[in-house]
């Protein structure tokens, strides 16, 4: 019964045939049915039988899943596990074929050299260049066997009313998406003006959860040695990396989930949250400190001087600083302290009093004060 598998992870109250709890990826309303084996969160939509709630909590596949509830492996098993199999061949199709666009298109090539990426780095992240014409990646596509509803579900083409197949991509830089198992999953791509979106990322697919996804973790989780560092952008987990700190990861365009929490955590045990110093980057930095907290990670806050993103510092400073930003990044508290006492006129009695009042509640860990 899903109860007594989800029982195990999660605290269940109420009564038959419905009960409900906290769910474990992020902390909503979760309802577990005593009579079917189903359960469903109302915040983040996860929702399945037992064998999806333990392929979730415990990262396995579907077939570990099943195994470890000794359940049969399910009938279309088979089949989802081709269409998958299909999307990660055709998504690797298009990253070579990105990058054979890259270099050879002086316009791209250009592009990436004015945002200091070293040919090696190119490659090593796969980078690449979807051509602007609309149709060159889904004829390429067609070409080499795949079929109209491969590349949808992909998410690499998209169907007009009339039923024309066109390209999803369209003269943006290509930032693959590679899995754990370095399956490539998905893309980003960046527009080379100022246009917007800067950035249009693949929607998800059978392989791809923008929610359980991090860009660079399947080279940095090898270069963790305990710590991660968590910035915001593709181009600056590249930066990094190239500078030879390849620890660095981010999310995909979305705020840090539980999800990404928990499976940061089976690589180290220290987090450094470096976000953009801006009001919204402030924002996202305590959400991710309390997902991260709440997983049991240390965290550290790196700012980085004059409002600058770590790829924009790295290229105007060198990788020797940053090195030292990391070694100087404060710990949570200090953190919280230094940020809240920015927000008080200190030469002003009332509001000294009101910043130690606050600190003093931020110290003995009474008040999850909102900083901005
Ligand atoms: P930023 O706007 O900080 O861009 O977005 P960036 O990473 O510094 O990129 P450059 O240096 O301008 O090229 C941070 C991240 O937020 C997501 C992307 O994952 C991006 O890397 N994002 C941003 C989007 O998904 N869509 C957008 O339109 C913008
Ligand atoms: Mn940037």
């Amino acid at each position: 019964m899903p109860k007594d598998v989800i029982s195990e992870y999660i605290k269940l109250e109420g009564n038959n045939p419905i009960l409900t709890g906290i769910c474990p990826f992020c902390s909503g309303k979760i309802i577990v049915s005593c009579d079917n084996d189903y359960y469903h969160c109302f915040n983040c939509g996860a929702g399945g039988d037992s064998v999806d709630f333990i392929q979730r909590v415990k990262h396995y596949s579907c077939i570990e899943a099943a195994e470890f509830l000794h359940k049969p492996i399910p009938n279309d098993y088979e089949a989802t596990q081709k269409i998958r199999t299909r999307i990660y061949e055709i998504n690797r199709e298009a990253a070579k074929f990105y990058y054979k666009q890259l270099v050879n298109s002086r316009k791209a090539l250009e592009y990436v050299q004015s945002r200091c990426l070293t040919p090696s780095t190119l490659q090593h992240f796969g980078l690449g260049y979807a051509p602007d014409s609309g149709f060159q990646l889904v004829n390429y596509l067609k070409k080499q066997g795949y079929t109209a509803a491969e590349m949808i579900q992909a998410n690499l083409a998209n169907e007009s009313k009339s039923g024309h197949l066109y390209d999803r991509f369209c003269d943006r830089i290509m930032f693959p998406i590679v899995d754990l198992n370095n399956h490539v999953v998905g893309f980003g791509g960046r527009i080379l003006t100022d246009e917007k979106p800067k950035y249009l990322n693949s929607s998800n697919t059978p392989v791809f959860n923008k929610c359980r996804n991090l860009y660079g973790l399947h080279f940095a989780k090898d270069k963790a040695d305990g710590q991660l560092i968590l910035v915001e952008g593709y181009m600056d987990v590249i930066a990094l990396h190239q500078a030879g700190i390849e620890n660095a990861i981010a999310t995909l365009g979305t705020a840090l989930t539980e999800e990404q929490a928990m499976i940061i955590k089976q690589f180290c045990s220290e987090v450094v949250v470096c976000y953009d110093a801006d009001e919204p980057g402030q924002k996202a930095t305590n959400r991710a400190l309390q997902i991260l907290n709440s997983q049991g990670i240390t965290t550290k806050v790196l700012s980085i001087p004059d409002g600058k993103d770590p790829d924009e510092f790295i290229e105007a400073h060198g990788a020797d600083e940053f090195r030292q930003l990391i070694k100087f990044s404060e710990c949570e508290l200090s953190y919280k302290l230094r940020k809240l006492n920015e927000s008080y006129n200190m030469e002003k009695p009332e509001e000294k009093m009101q910043y130690f009042m606050k600190a003093a509640s931020i110290i003995t860990n009474k008040e999850d004060v909102n900083l901005i």
